[in-house]
């Protein structure tokens, strides 16, 4: 008997069971649109534009520079710090949020080698998003250390007595492949190198326990899965045993023990502080701040199970409705899956903007992959079905193959 086609109702009966189900009504998403980029720019949580407006109008239009203490300003870095902290289960005092992630890989790139200053190699993965391979090799050049490039599937044998620091990707930015974080940690330790997780595409959608791991230091964006809105600042994890020795190349007067003594000479504050540099980005992360709220009392068990639920189902009607039309590069295996999944077209650019003229919104990556992410506190079972709906009606009609997409314009 042949199996009978997939429907929508499977897809509803999904959402119904979903701990979760709740949290989409806290995002502000546009009619008709199902929005499978949130790991790329997370979607508006409601609460946001309410508290920038206060802060503006309130904090700032009245309050003015007095708000710098009555409305703690100068305490978000470390009050939303360890917000984000609470979310990801590592300590108190432990995050830092400040900086673009790239500026704040490169504080904590540095920061890391000096802390072993008799190493001379930096690793870093083939795969990794260029920016962290950029930033690395400037450290590199910067300290006259080597930069090792090495293979995603084969980590652990660029990791010798030489290494200072492996700096990895956690879930893999064009595949959503995850490393084990374990794993990998163990065997940089087990060399005597340092280990430094870049979470952007982490936090917010996988659970991932640092503190097991011993992870030495670790970095995230928080626009993609934690929604706080276009540019906001990335946060900064050092574990504990390292605050007191952390020596971080930009020492502006913010990680300063004393900054309004206004002294000469530079003297660290003590713990998570001394990463800090300069003014912190207000407005930024007051957004942030209430963006956070839409995790509130979310199991990361629950979020996980809901990610790997909408992944599976999206791969499952991708099999099942378009066989041979993509690979999936994505692992099938859940222990090393992200929040996403990669599908591979030799004219990907061309299914991507065909779904987003239907109002399916992925993104394409160069040179042939279509992606997309499953932001688990808002895209739905429903979604999914609906997206796979579309990207099938693309496919029959030949949308992808149109001429106005033959040319690639667009920065996303
Ligand atoms: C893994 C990873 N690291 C870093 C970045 C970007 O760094 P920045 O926030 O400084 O632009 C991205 C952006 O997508 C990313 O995916």
């Amino acid at each position: 008997m042949p199996a009978s086609p997939p429907s929508r109702a499977t897809a509803l009966a999904l959402d119904e069971q979903n701990p979760l189900r709740e949290r989409r009504e806290l995002f502000a998403l546009p009619p008709g649109t199902v929005y499978l980029d949130g790991n790329s720019l997370g979607a508006l949580p409601r609460c946001v534009p309410e508290r920038l407006a206060h802060v503006v109008g309130e904090e700032w239009g009245r309050g003015l520079i007095a708000s710098w203490n009555s409305a703690d300003w100068i305490g978000l870095p470390r009050r939303v710090g360890d917000r984000i902290a609470s979310l990801l289960g590592l300590p108190e005092g432990s995050v830092w949020v400040s900086d673009s992630t790239s500026v704040s890989l490169f504080k904590t790139m540095v920061a890391a080698c000096r802390l072993r200053p008799e190493r001379d190699v930096l690793v870093v993965e083939t795969g990794t998003f260029p920016t962290d391979g950029y930033i690395a090799a400037s450290v590199a050049r910067m300290l006259d250390l080597e930069l090792r490039w090495s293979d995603s599937a084969r980590v652990e044998d660029a990791l010798d007595e030489r290494v200072a620091l492996a700096c990895l990707t956690h879930v893999d930015f064009r595949t959503g492949a995850m490393f084990d974080a374990d794993a990998v940690t163990a065997a940089a330790h087990e060399a005597g190198s340092l280990m430094l997780w870049d979470l952007c595409h982490t936090a917010g959608a996988v659970p991932v326990d640092l503190v097991t791991a011993d992870a030495d230091f670790a970095v995230g964006c928080s626009y993609k899965y934690l929604n706080a809105g276009p540019g906001s600042p990335a946060f900064m994890y050092a574990a504990p045993r390292h605050h007191d020795v952390i020596d971080q190349p930009l020492s502006g007067w913010m990680g300063h023990a004393r900054p309004f003594a206004m002294e000469v000479g530079y003297e660290p504050v003590e713990g998570v502080g001394r990463l800090a540099s300069g003014t912190p980005p207000v407005l930024a992360l007051s957004a942030l701040d209430a963006a956070l709220d839409v995790f509130e009392g979310v199991a990361p068990a629950d979020l996980r199970a809901t990610s790997l639920s909408l992944t599976d189902y999206f791969i499952e009607l991708v099999d099942v409705r378009l066989p041979g039309a993509f690979e999936v590069l994505t692992p099938r295996e859940h222990t090393r899956r992200g929040s996403q999944v990669s599908l591979r077209h030799e004219n990907a650019y061309g299914v991507v903007q065909a779904l987003i003229a239907r109002g399916v919104v992925g993104d394409f990556r160069t040179p042939d992959i279509a992606r997309f992410g499953f932001a688990p506190l808002y895209v739905t079972h429903a979604d999914v079905y609906d997206a796979v709906d579309h990207l099938v009606d693309v496919m029959d009609g030949g949308e992808h193959d149109r001429a106005e997409y033959a040319v690639r314009n667009r920065v996303t």
